[in-house]
């Protein structure tokens, strides 16, 4: 099946068994290996990607639910002014351990952030829901969830 969708800001066009997995697609077929292969049944997060604005679990995406869609990744985001802002701040936290869950994790607070109407008033308790999809084995949570603060805090105006 043609398969046409725009991946980091680039228009794509595969022939793929439409129900090829969208995380299989990134990796296998266009060799973008940022986003990873953690349980491959939809329970670790470590394999999300941000479709049409909303994060999912590529693992378990058929490519076909892919057609016209716009498709993120860490190879996209980090691109950007706000991506470098999360990434940079991520370190600065040490919320970044083995690094196995980070892409898909750094992809996750992004929806935190550009998702909050108003950055300044964003909770921990706001910041774990948004990450509880993606499981994190090193850090215990906290210095992730500081990562959102230093980056409000470093990326003013940005978000
Ligand atoms: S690899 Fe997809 S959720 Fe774990
Ligand atoms: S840094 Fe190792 S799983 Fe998160």
């Amino acid at each position: 099946m043609k398969i046409d969708f725009t991946l980091n800001g680039q228009a794509r066009s595969l022939n793929v068994d439409p129900l090829q997995p969208l995380l299989t697609t990134l990796r296998d077929v266009i060799g973008l290996k940022a986003t990873k292969e953690g349980c491959g049944e939809g329970e670790c997060g470590a394999c999300s990607a941000i479709v049409n604005g909303k994060l999912v679990n590529t693992c378990l995406f058929p490519i076909a639910q892919v057609d016209g869609a716009q498709v993120l990744t860490l190879e996209g985001l980090r691109e950007t002014p706000r991506g470098r802002c999360l990434i940079d701040a991520l370190l600065t936290a040490k919320g970044v351990q083995c690094g196995f869950c980070t892409p898909g994790m750094v992809l996750a607070l992004y929806q935190v952030l550009v998702n909050s109407p108003d950055v300044t008033q964003i909770t921990e308790h706001e910041i774990r829901v948004g990450i509880s999809g993606n499981l994190c084995r090193c850090t215990g949570y906290g210095m992730i969830v500081d990562a959102v603060n230093i980056a409000i805090e470093q990326g003013e105006g940005l978000w």
